[in-house]
This record gives C-alpha cells, sequence and structure tokens, in this order.
C-alpha cells in the first residue's frame, strides 16, 4: 500500500504472503498424505495444546506460519471425519479438489445474496446438475448451510403455499401439522418449532418391517387431522433415516400428498446422492413427484462441510416464501437479488466447491464412490451375519448404515450396558471411530460409510476391533 495522508505504508494485516502460501501448502499436502490412510490411534488433546487453547487474546501476533502450525496440532487432536475409518454419524470426507476451491472461493468472498454475476449462474448451474444427477425435475433451489436448514427452507415454502397468510398474520387458529416418520432427522421438529407449528404438531407416522414410513398409517393421520379441522401443511418423507438409513416409499407417500393437497418434501441430507446410481435408484421411484427433496454435499457427495443443497420442483414457490422489499437492496424491471429466495441473507459461494469437484471428476466419477460405499455396507453386514457374536440390527442395509451389536456369551450379562460400553472403548481405542445408537430399544453399533478413503480393508478393522472390545468386556476387561 502506498504511503497515504494518514501516514499508512502498509496494511497492519499484510504478511509475508509467499511464505506463509508455501507454508500452508506443506501443509496441506502433509495433511491429504495422512488421511490417505488410517492412523494407529486417535492422539489425546496435549498438555500443550490445552495450554494453547487457554491463552487470552493475543495482542500482537506470532505470524502466520507459527499460527498455521498451531491451527495444524488442533485439527490433528481434533476427530478428522475425512479419516477413512470414522463410520460415526453421517461423516464427510473433505475431497482435495472441493477444498481447494473453498479456499479460491473464500478469498474471493463473494455474497450470493446480491449480484454476483457469474457466481450466481454456477450456483444455479450446480442446482441444474444435482437435479439431473438424481433425476429431479428442479426448477429453482438454494444451497444451504445443510440438511436442518434445507429442511426448514422446504417447510417455510410448504407452510406458505399451505397458508400464504402465515407470513403476515401468524398462525393463530390455523391449526398446521406436518407428517415425517417416527424415525425422521430431529432437524423436522426443530423446523416446527421455529415455524410456529409446533413440534406437537409434528405427527409421527408409524414404520413397518423395513423402518419405512406406512403409506396406510400416513393416510389415517391426515385423514384424522383434516376431520379434527387440522391443516396438514407438509409431509416430509426420509430418503434415508439416520438411524437405519431406510428410505421411505416415495411415489406411495407422493399419492397420499396429491390426493390431500399436501407438499411432499424429500429429506435425503444423507441418502438422496444414492439416488443417482443403479444399484440403489430402485429405492427412490417416485422422487420427481416431490415438491421439494434436499441433499447434504458434505455427507456422501464428499464435498466438505458445509455445502447443504435445496431443490423445489415448482418455479416461485421459494419466492412466495422469503421476498421483502427493502429500501437498501433495490430491485428494478422485475429482477431480483438472490436473497429473496433463500433463508440466509449474506452466503458464501458454497456451490463452488461442489460445482469444482464435479468439473474436475465428472458425475461417473462420484456415482462409483458413492457404489462402492454402497458395496463396503453389504461387505459389512454379511461379515456382521456370519460372525456368531454379532447381531445384524436391520433385514438388509437399504443404503450405507449398518447397525449391529455384540450379543455375549453369557446370557445374564446386560447386553445394552455392554453395546454402549463397546461404543465408548472402541472410541478410546482409536483405531476405528464408531458411534453408538439404540434401534427398538437395543443399542448397537451404528457404522455409516461415506467416506471415498474408506476401503474392505478398514471394514475388516471395525469388525474385528468390535468382536476384540465385545469379548473383552464380556470376560470383564
Ligand atoms: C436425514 C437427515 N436430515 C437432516 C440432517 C441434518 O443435517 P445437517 O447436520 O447438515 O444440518 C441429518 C444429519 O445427519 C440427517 O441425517
Amino acid at each position: 500500500m502506498a504511503s497515504d495522508s494518514l501516514g499508512g505504508t502498509s496494511s497492519p494485516l499484510s504478511h509475508d504472503r509467499e511464505d506463509s502460501l508455501e507454508h500452508g501448502l506443506k501443509l496441506l499436502g502433509d495433511t491429504w498424505q495422512g488421511l490417505d490412510s488410517a492412523r494407529p490411534d486417535q492422539p489425546p488433546v496435549s498438555v500443550i495444546t490445552r495450554e494453547l487453547l487457554e491463552e487470552p487474546l493475543p495482542a500482537r501476533g506470532v505470524g502466520v506460519s507459527q499460527a498455521l502450525d498451531e491451527a495444524n496440532h488442533v485439527l490433528n487432536e481434533s476427530i478428522a471425519q475425512s479419516r477413512p475409518r470414522y463410520f460415526g454419524y453421517v461423516g464427510s470426507s473433505g475431497l482435495e479438489s472441493a477444498v481447494l476451491a473453498d479456499a479460491l472461493a473464500s478469498s474471493h468472498d463473494v455474497n450470493l445474496a446480491a449480484e454476483s454475476e457469474a457466481a450466481l449462474l454456477a450456483e444455479r448451474q450446480t442446482l441444474r446438475w444435482m437435479g439431473e444427477f438424481i433425476s429431479f425435475p428442479a426448477t429453482d433451489g438454494a444451497f444451504t448451510s445443510g440438511g436442518m436448514l434445507s429442511n426448514l427452507t422446504a417447510l417455510m415454502a410448504a407452510r406458505t403455499r399451505a397458508l400464504p397468510e402465515a407470513r403476515i398474520s401468524g398462525l393463530e387458529g390455523m391449526r398446521p401439522t406436518v407428517y415425517a416418520s417416527a424415525e425422521a432427522h430431529a432437524s423436522v421438529e426443530r423446523a416446527a418449532e421455529v415455524l410456529g407449528i409446533g413440534r406437537g404438531n409434528v405427527r409421527a407416522v408409524p414404520i413397518d418391517s423395513d423402518r419405512r414410513m406406512r403409506v396406510d398409517a400416513l393416510r389415517d393421520l391426515i385423514e384424522a387431522d383434516v376431520d379434527d379441522g387440522m391443516h396438514p401443511v407438509a409431509v416430509v418423507a426420509t430418503a434415508g433415516t439416520t438411524l437405519t438409513g431406510a428410505v421411505d416409499p416415495i411415489g406411495r407417500v407422493a399419492g397420499v400428498c396429491s390426493d390431500f393437497g399436501v407438499w411432499l418434501h424429500v429429506d435425503g441430507a444423507y441418502g438422496l446422492p444414492a439416488a443417482s446410481t443403479q444399484r440403489a435408484r430402485h429405492l427412490f421411484v417416485g422422487l420427481e413427484l416431490a415438491d421439494s427433496v434436499s441433499l447434504d454435499a458434505h455427507k456422501w457427495m464428499f464435498i466438505p462441510k458445509a455445502c447443504g443443497v435445496l431443490l423445489v420442483r415448482h418455479p416461485g414457490s421459494l419466492l412466495a416464501a422469503f421476498r421483502h422489499d427493502s429500501t437498501y437492496m433495490i430491485e428494478e424491471d422485475g429482477y431480483s437479488h438472490p436473497v429473496e429466495t433463500t433463508l440466509e441473507y449474506s452466503r458464501p459461494f458454497r456451490s463452488l466447491k461442489l460445482w469444482t469437484a464435479l468439473r474436475s471428476h465428472g458425475a461417473d466419477a462420484f456415482r462409483d464412490a458413492i457404489t462402492y460405499n454402497l458395496e463396503l455396507a453389504a461387505v459389512l453386514a454379511d461379515r456382521v451375519r456370519a460372525h456368531p457374536r454379532l447381531e445384524l440390527l436391520v433385514p438388509q442395509p437399504q443404503l450405507s448404515t449398518v447397525p449391529f451389536r455384540y450379543v455375549p456369551v453369557d446370557t445374564s450379562i446386560d447386553v445394552n450396558a455392554l453395546n454402549m460400553k463397546l461404543a465408548r472403548r472402541m472410541q478410546a481405542d482409536g483405531r476405528v471411530y464408531v458411534t453408538s445408537a439404540t434401534v427398538d430399544g437395543r443399542a448397537c453399533l451404528r457404522p455409516c460409510i461415506v467416506n471415498f478413503r474408506t476401503t474392505e480393508s478398514d471394514i475388516d478393522v471395525l469388525v474385528d476391533t468390535a468382536v476384540e472390545w465385545g469379548t473383552r468386556l464380556e470376560s470383564g476387561g
């Protein structure tokens, strides 16, 4: 910066960029190499890191290279979902091409709320590509921070269609209801709370033996509510439940929605990318009939967080739900700022990382990687079935979640307590990271495979570690 009338010659935030970049790239390269294979264990948070993370606000900096080294220590002592043996919750992978695009996007720091020229075109193109990828006829959509915000956005669009005046006068006397399977993600209830519908008005539709929404029960519930003067706003079908990966029968649910004129949203935060594969496509029959669908590219599209995708079928439905006039964002000649179709105002260029990844590798590479995860889940299910001490808690994994538990020989042992302990012991052991869950009150391990780095040998280690610790715990270890 040239000297100015205030005497400034350089920004207080300037630094040796070449040095910083070289150092940052080295750390990034080492990180990628380190993620390729599993670590022998998860290192605990060291004393040095704890002390660092208790330091007060620094008045003077340590320099970019040292700060990056410190950040790298923090990351190395954190639980990283990108590692090949991370099987917890619904993970992600930090795909390298997308990481680089994200760094570029952050540097330009485009705001997708207002005019952004090419960035908006790229966002729209990526929405079209995702519609194509999962065979959903999207006319509009939005990138969000993830499944929670996608569900909230979709339910706001549904509420606006069912009860347009609610945006102005609130919901008093309107008695809205929402329907979702008993195993839908808690974000559906949270969205209903935020939208004033109320969690008590989210009907938990019973599930069948494959843990899918029972369509007969859905019909009965809606009928009873309509008779009772309630106002059904939306049905949320789950395409890949978080607990077991069950996919609700979307086409038949759509039939009920159509009979009652109710909005159908498909929450595919976890499972919807599998609709792109030959192997799992049959599970998603009728997807094109939904009013809106969502998926998280930061789950099974391997992109770093956060990259939620919401697609809607009807043009104008997001605009109807979110449009405001303001004197500081003038719109002329029919132009609408992108912010008029989203819940968020300032919005990062989230789509660029997905766009870059799709351009880099092509859609087929993603289909293949997802298919491989599905195959690994089938292998895991086979290994579990074949082991006398392991029990699979679903008839067959529909997607890539394989809940199973250790069953001790000694029938007097509390199986639930043992399996909760098993998950904790395996996490402390560090060879694999797996979380616990309960299926019909039965505690279990709930591995979910959504990582392009995971291979069959990682599945072997998961099974071996579960059996090893299960046996030790059974014998009092
Ligand atoms: C089915 C489903 N819906 C919604 C969510 C919430 O997604 P996010 O954490 O991206 O907000 C999840 C998270 O795992 C999920 O599995």
